[in-house]
């Protein structure tokens, strides 16, 4: 810490990382951005020219980077299968650590870096920034107020009609463990886990796709994907029951022959009412005075507005959470049920078995 400002080490200076990490920590006024570290040289010093403080360097490896004393949080924003190496490295070297999702590629790596972090006492966080979205943050509020009763049946939706990312290494899964299942599907399960407030999965029933990303010529909310490359899901599916015996449904795709498609979205049904995201607010329903009643919230969803809302939330609580010894709004716990489910789903999905968590 240098004159009561956090220094910041960024480890995976790409398209996240350049998008929000950094946009987001920069106008913070107790953040330095000190430390940049990406395999591609050039992206690193980029980010140095960017968004660097006076003194801040660029390093050889990640190693190096973790050596500097003058650190104290890292953001790990580097493919899916090196988080948890590179996260727990960090743990171990003193840093707080935030790690983009998924948390890790296994539950086992999942599990160690909890440890790690417990065992360290650094604060251990996961970019699940769809929970700092003004529309769930105000439907949090609506659920832990109980005015939807208990949630017994939910939906966890994250489902894109044709938007195949073909960039970097999504459609890897050396790289990235999985995919729609770990990109949108692990942001959508764990809004809606946290807006259920539950974190006790019992059983897991799953099946995966990959009928259309082996396909060339396909329309694209991007650029065109190379099929040959495709060794993920283009779809997967997820059918959980909670200890309390509540429902979870997960459905993720990135491309499906669907018309209404949307993501990062959660659809719960309580014993009171009902609640889901929709584009341009919260929907609630429910019966009253003898009557079906919808009601909408008018509230930001705010994916794409600038400047970008859910991450620089998620920054400042952060940042709050290291500064006044709080524990971080995501908590490393939450984010490995995330982890135990998709790897659930998996296993269920190449098993055709259930699998009792
Ligand atoms: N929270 C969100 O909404 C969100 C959105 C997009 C991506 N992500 C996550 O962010 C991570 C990165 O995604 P991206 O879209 O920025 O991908 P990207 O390919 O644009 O960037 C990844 C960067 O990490 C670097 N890298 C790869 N392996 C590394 C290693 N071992 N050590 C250091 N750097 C390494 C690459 O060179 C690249 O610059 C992924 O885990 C992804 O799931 C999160």
């Amino acid at each position: 810490m240098a004159d009561g400002r956090l220094r910041f080490g960024i480890i995976g200076c790409g398209g996240i990382a350049q998008s929000r990490h950094m946009p987001s920590l920069s106008r913070l006024p107790e953040v330095e951005l000190a430390a940049f570290f990406d395999p591609t040289p050039a992206r690193a010093e980029a980010a140095r020219k960017s968004y660097g403080v006076r003194d801040a360097g660029v390093y050889a490896d990640y190693k190096a980077l973790l050596q500097d004393s003058s650190i104290d949080v890292v953001h790990v924003c580097t493919t899916n299968a090196s988080h948890a190496e590179i996260a727990i490295a960090a743990l171990e070297a003193g840093k707080h650590v935030l790690c983009e999702k998924p948390m890790a590629t296994t539950p086992e790596d999942a599990r160690r870096m909890v440890e790690t972090a417990r065992r360290t006492g650094r604060k251990l966080t996961v970019g699940y920034n769809n929970r700092f979205r003004p529309d769930s943050q105000l439907l949090y509020q609506i659920c832990r107020q109980g005015d939807l009763g208990h949630i017994y049946y939910a939906k966890a939706l994250a489902l894109r009609r044709r938007g195949v990312p073909s960039w970097g290494a999504f459609l890897d899964r050396e790289k990235q463990g999985g995919g729609p299942l770990v990109d949108v599907g692990s942001h959508a399960l764990d809004l809606t886990l946290w807006l259920m407030d539950n974190w006790r999965p019992r059983l897991v029933l799953g099946s995966t796709y990959a009928h259309l990303g082996k396909r060339a010529g396909s329309a694209n909310d991007w650029a065109p994907w190379d099929p040959e490359k495709f060794t993920v899901e283009d779809s997967a599916f997820g059918f959980v029951i909670m200890e309390n015996g509540a429902t979870v449904v997960v459905e993720s795709s990135w491309a499906l022959n669907v018309v209404d498609e949307g993501e990062g979205r959660a659809l719960l049904c309580g014993t009171e009412a009902g609640a889901d995201m929709v584009d341009d607010g919260v929907r609630l329903n429910g019966d009253e005075f003898g009557q079906r009643y919808v009601k909408h919230l008018d509230v930001a969803r705010d994916f794409t507005s600038q400047p970008p809302y859910g991450h620089e939330l998620q920054c400042r609580l952060w940042v709050d959470a290291i500064l006044r010894d709080e524990e971080p709004l995501v908590r490393p716990e939450e984010a490995l049920v995330v982890t135990e489910i998709l790897d659930a789903i998996y296993r269920s999905a190449s098993s055709g078995e259930a699998i009792h968590l």
